[in-house]
């Protein structure tokens, strides 16, 4: 029998992070809600306060924006909550229900267009991220799910 939480290498994972905002506000349930709805399933869940460090190998394609430091001050302003969600076409489907990354371009019925807020200044506070590719997603999985040690040589068949 497997054991329930070792991920499948068979099937679509993606990195899913209920933001500081999101976390703070009470969305976790909202956020989980609309994911295992779509029939998404759930294969990790922990709650983290994320150091810069952990955000900065997180966010590492963002590194020389100009928006970095605002995003690791926001990522790190509280406790995220980090899931591991596994389906067919899971990473596309996750980021069609995130929607925009602004929440005022995001459309309604998508969780950034019903609960994203936008203070426009620049900044957002968006509710949540997921993976954007499967290299993201398995680069992410193994940044805040270590102990799931997915197997990279199964993944590669
Ligand atoms: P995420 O990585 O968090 O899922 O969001 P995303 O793919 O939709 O957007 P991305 O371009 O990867 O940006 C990552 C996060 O950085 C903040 N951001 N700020 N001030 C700005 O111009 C700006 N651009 C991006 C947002 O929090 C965004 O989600
Ligand atoms: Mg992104």
């Amino acid at each position: 029998m497997p054991t329930p939480d070792l991920l499948d290498p068979k099937k679509e994972h993606s990195l899913v992070l209920v933001k500081p905002d999101g976390f703070a506000r009470g969305l976790t349930g909202e956020v989980l809600r609309r994911i295992e709805a779509k029939g998404y399933v759930l294969k990790g869940l922990k709650i983290k306060k994320a150091t810069p460090e952990l955000l900065d190998r997180h966010y590492v394609e963002h590194k020389e924006k100009h928006f970095f430091q605002d995003l690791v001050d926001y990522m790190s302003s509280g406790p995220v909550v980090a899931i591991v969600v596994e389906g067919d076409r899971v990473i596309e489907g996750v980021r069609s229900l995130m929607g925009n990354t602004n929440p005022t371009l995001a459309a309604p019925g998508t969780i950034r267009g019903d609960l994203g807020r936008d203070w426009g200044t620049g900044n957002v506070e968006n509710i949540v991220h997921g993976s954007d590719s499967p290299l993201s997603a398995h680069r992410e999985i193994n940044l805040w799910f270590p102990e799931l040690m997915w197997d990279e040589e199964a993944d590669s068949k």
